[in-house]
């Protein structure tokens, strides 16, 4: 059995979505996906032939090499994406995501990005926004008493307030997010508590919880 964050993504992955998995690591999404959700073709693919032996190892042990290929690479680099239309990329924080996802619009096939970033939300719904993606899904999910949150972007214009890349267009309109929100809350009011007066830093922070605090107060009312 899989982590239920990685169960969370493989509930966002559609039967005829054509996968990349990029640092991919263990390889156990993509076994999952393989068994449990009928996916035929997988190229999984990692930076470092430590982590690639590992996901080897997986997928030998559960007799998956028709339909799984392990690929080295460095993000996209040594892939061919032609046949692919959907890439995976989770456990990276947002910096190391936007790089390998810098040149995205080069690749013409690939029409919906999974991705479950560790840190900064913002700026990776900002940047991916910014080539041309839509946000389609969001999801939270609990694991080891840690929240972790997996977008779905599609190929397609919209435009979002500063409001939805902060907090997710989708998860502020979700009654069932009511404690992340409240559990972000409290940590930005912890941090806010420490950060002294007049500073350009507790300006930022203030308008982020009073947006917060409406964000909840909507919700709590739903
Ligand atoms: C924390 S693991 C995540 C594994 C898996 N995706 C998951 O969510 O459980 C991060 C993996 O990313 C790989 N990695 C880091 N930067 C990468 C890059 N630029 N291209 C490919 N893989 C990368 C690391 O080698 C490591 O195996």
């Amino acid at each position: 059995m899989i982590s239920s964050r990685l169960q969370s993504i493989a509930s966002l992955i559609d039967a005829d979505d054509k996968i990349i998995d990029i640092a991919c690591d263990h390889a156990l999404l993509d076994i999952y996906l393989v068994k449990e959700k009928k996916i035929k073709d997988i190229i999984v693919s990692d930076i470092l032939n430590s982590a690639l032996n590992n996901a080897k190892k997986n997928i030998k042990k559960y007799n998956l090499e028709k339909y799984i290929t392990p690929i080295l690479s460095d993000g996209l680099q040594n892939i061919n994406t032609e046949n692919k239309n959907t890439i995976i990329i989770s456990g990276l924080g947002t910096k190391s995501i936007i790089g390998i996802l810098r040149n995205i619009d080069k690749h013409k096939s690939i029409n919906k990005l999974v991705i479950q970033a560790n840190n900064d939300h913002y700026y990776l719904r900002s940047f991916i926004v910014k080539k041309k993606f839509y946000i389609e899904n969001e999801v939270v999910v609990k694991d080891n008493n840690k929240e972790y949150i997996t977008i779905v972007f599609k190929k397609g214009k919209k435009r979002y307030s500063y409001k939805e890349l902060m907090f997710g267009p989708i998860l502020i309109k979700e009654k069932s997010n009511i404690n992340y929100f409240l559990n972000l809350l409290k940590n930005l009011e912890l941090i806010n508590n420490k950060i002294p007066k007049f500073t350009y830093g507790k300006k930022y922070l203030s308008k982020k919880i009073k947006i917060l605090k409406n964000i909840l107060k909507k919700l709590q009312r739903i």
